[in-house]
């Protein structure tokens, strides 16, 4: 009977753990007090029994309960001092870089959570020791590069994207790397051309990284709009256009898209297609606000006056999204008036 007691809170103990002990095969978490929640109920078995064991000689009764209360005290102490821990990411996964410095993953952790509370040149400390203790780890210079950029620090931002670009998988012609790359690493492409492309004459080289990731993996959604937006800064829009094309093939529930799309329409002066594009973002978005204030205002150009009523409802409802804009209610003003009156459209295209 004892035996069978002691033999159930054993295997109690050890089986539930055995999948989270990264014997086996590699568990993708650092602490995870969640794990020895089950196991810790064959703990409190084995005392309990053991208790029992003790308290049932005479002799040692005394004794029993004094080593019952110890046990219990300790363990409330713990517990308690443990809560703290328990206060913020931040304290978190501060406490586990007490026990454990060489992990990349908590001092990212760490440099995220301070990262949340704009608190960059801190963070900036930590995603630079993760890169210390792991120097391979491309989210760390991710972090370290994305950190930099929020500090304004434009150099040191692309020296650790070029880093990490330089820890991906090199390019074969030819070869599928879906398999092998992360699709958050992928955004080293993105982060860097992004950056990149705040100097005019490297625009190049940046629309090179956007095709770089999209070659790496052909569904890459972000990299196409990226690259449709450079592309019609770069006064490509028949390019722009293929580009915002092949991302709403992977996702025409997008409303953003088919804005950014009804502008490269505009750039073609083709006034029509621009509108039928606008009126697709407003379907999936009814109060998207710069598709509400440029169709409006590509239907008063129109000069068609059927139209009309339908552009000063876009209007009103634009004022209402956005009532601090002025432009909103010059519009509505001069509703009518020839398409000189209007102010310079709002072409701003959305990340
Ligand atoms: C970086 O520059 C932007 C715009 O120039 C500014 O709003 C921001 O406050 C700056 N950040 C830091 C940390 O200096
Ligand atoms: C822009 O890029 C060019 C060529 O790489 C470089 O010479 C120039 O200093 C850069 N300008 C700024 C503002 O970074």
């Amino acid at each position: 009977m004892c035996l069978l007691v002691r033999r159930k809170a054993l295997c109690l103990i050890v089986l539930p753990f055995i999948p989270a002990s990264n014997l086996f095969f590699p568990v993708g978490f650092v602490v995870a007090e969640r794990v020895l929640y089950v196991p810790s109920m064959g703990f409190c078995i084995l005392v309990a029994h053991g208790w029992k064991r003790l308290s049932s000689k005479n002799m040692l009764r005394k004794l029993s309960w004094i080593c019952l209360s110890v046990v219990l005290f300790t363990h409330a102490l713990k517990t308690l001092h443990r809560n703290w821990d328990w206060e913020s990411e931040y304290t978190l996964f501060m406490s586990a870089l007490k026990v454990n410095k060489n992990n990349a993953k908590l001092w990212n952790n760490v440099g995220h959570a301070l990262e949340n509370e704009k608190n960059f040149e801190r963070a900036l400390r930590f995603f630079i020791q993760a890169t210390h203790v792991q120097p391979d780890d491309i989210g760390a210079h991710m972090n370290v590069g994305r950190t930099y950029k929020n500090l304004n620090k434009t150099k040191e931002a692309e020296e650790s994207y070029m880093i990490a670009k330089s820890l991906m998988p090199q390019i074969i012609p030819g070869k599928k790397y879906a398999a092998r790359v992360a699709p958050n690493h992928l955004n080293v492409y993105i982060n860097l051309a992004n950056l990149i492309r705040t100097n005019e004459s490297r625009l190049e080289e940046a629309d090179q990284l956007y095709r770089q990731a999209i070659s790496m993996r052909p569904d890459f959604k972000q990299a196409y709009i990226s690259r449709g937006e450079l592309l019609l800064k770069m006064n490509k829009p028949l390019k722009a256009k293929e580009a915002y094309l092949r991302a709403l093939e992977l996702d025409q529930t997008n409303a953003d898209l088919w804005y950014n799309l009804a502008i490269v329409f505009i750039e073609l002066k083709d006034p029509t297609e621009a509108l039928k594009n606008f009126n697709r973002a407003l379907e999936l978005n009814p109060k998207h606000k710069l598709a509400l204030f440029n169709s409006a205002l590509l239907m008063q150009e129109s000069g068609d006056a059927r139209v009309r009523p339908e552009a000063k409802q876009r209007l009103l409802n634009y004022v209402k999204e956005e009532p601090q804009d002025a432009n909103g209610y010059f519009n509505l003003d001069f509703e009518g008036a020839n398409s000189f009156a209007s102010p310079g459209r709002a072409v701003e295209l959305l990340p």
